[in-house]
């Protein structure tokens, strides 16, 4: 059970106003979301701006209200969490923000921040106690001590990403979402925190969902790709698959690989087309579709395309893809 991570039918919505948000427009930000993560797998989860990723990670950890048939991380029901059960949860999963400028108290030293988060677990703890757990800590993402002596803004942005990292490691979780953990910073430093990131979560044996918007990082540490787009997952890939084997199957997968090798495709021309309105059904991706019909009578402008298997562990959503795989 431990660093498990089950989803069924899971969908969130944000708008609405008056007591509850009935009334008013409601906008689908998730919609029919259903995977599951094994334990030690590192997913990834990708797709454009918008696209959901960090509303999905912060349902996982119960941060935000959603709706669902069944959320269960590390054995936890995430929809009936409550008392010593919330607590205990709390301290099995944790997420590393995606902004760690607003995440970390200006006014607090590094050191002081992750005593913090080792005493709002366990109150009982030693001061001193704490203190040497904080250092074990820096040790694990390689932090230098010294530099826990300092505030946030005399940090370079690496080393705010060591301490963010570290904080989230202080309970020793069996599951962390890590939002962007890498963006902003100049490649050489990408690489060896996320070097860092993956040996961690080996060593611990933990499962990790990476939401990250850069399939060039992805491809170095990811054993599983999730592909988000407009709220829905539209391709759950075994990472081996997407990068190295027949490569993804989803046209908008496709898209983003593509554009991620070769950036100069951002820039050539490019007729930009409207996205269908959320919730019209048929495919979202359907206008920027190389491969869909323009037949109002075919499924892609009618029917939402179910994320089914068309080979093992590989699952699409896309007409497209499942007749291709048909026709074989
Ligand atoms: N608190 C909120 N209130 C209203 N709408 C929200 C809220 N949080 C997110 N949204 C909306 O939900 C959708 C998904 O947002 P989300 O932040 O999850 O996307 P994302 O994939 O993480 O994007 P990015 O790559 O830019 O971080 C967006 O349309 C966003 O405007
Ligand atoms: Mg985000």
């Amino acid at each position: 059970m431990k660093g498990t991570v089950q989803v069924e039918h899971l969908y969130k919505e944000f708008g609405g106003s008056g007591l509850f948000g009935k009334w008013g427009d409601k906008t689908p930000a998730l919609e029919d979301i259903n995977f599951t993560l094994e334990k030690g797998e590192l997913a990834a989860l990708v797709g454009e701006s918008g696209s959901g990723k960090t509303t999905l990670g912060r349902c996982l950890l119960g941060l935000i209200k959603f709706e669902s048939r069944k959320v269960k991380v590390n054995g936890y029901d995430i929809a009936s969490l409550g008392g010593a059960d919330e607590k205990a949860f709390r301290m099995s999963a944790q997420m590393v923000f995606q902004n760690p400028f607003s995440s970390l108290n200006p006014a607090f030293k590094a050191r002081d921040a992750l005593v913090e988060a080792i005493r709002v677990h366990d109150p009982s703890i030693s001061r001193e106690k704490a203190n040497d757990e904080v250092e074990k800590l820096a040790a694990l993402v390689q932090l230098p001590i010294d530099r826990l002596n300092e505030y946030p803004p005399s940090l370079s942005g690496g080393e705010k990403r060591r301490v963010v990292f570290a904080r989230a490691l202080a309970t020793n979780p069996d599951f962390v979402v890590t939002d962007e953990p890498v963006s902003g910073l100049d490649q050489p430093i990408q690489a060896q925190l996320l070097d860092l990131m993956r040996k961690i979560q080996r060593r611990q044996n933990s499962t990790m969902l990476f939401i990250s918007h850069d399939l060039r990082l992805v491809r170095f540490v990811a054993t599983r790709v999730l592909v988000m787009h407009r709220g829905r997952i539209v391709e759950d890939a075994p990472a081996e698959i997407f990068f190295h084997q027949q490569g993804p199957s989803h046209p908008y997968s496709r898209e983003l690989l593509e554009s991620a090798f070769h950036p100069d495709q951002l820039f050539g021309p490019q007729v930009q087309q409207s996205h269908p309105e959320r919730g019209s059904g048929g495919c979202s991706f359907r206008n920027r579709c190389k491969f869909t019909s323009t037949e109002m009578d075919q499924p892609c402008a009618t029917m939402t395309p179910p994320l089914l298997e068309i080979k093992s562990n590989h699952r699409v959503a896309c007409h497209w893809c499942r007749n291709q795989e048909a026709d074989r």
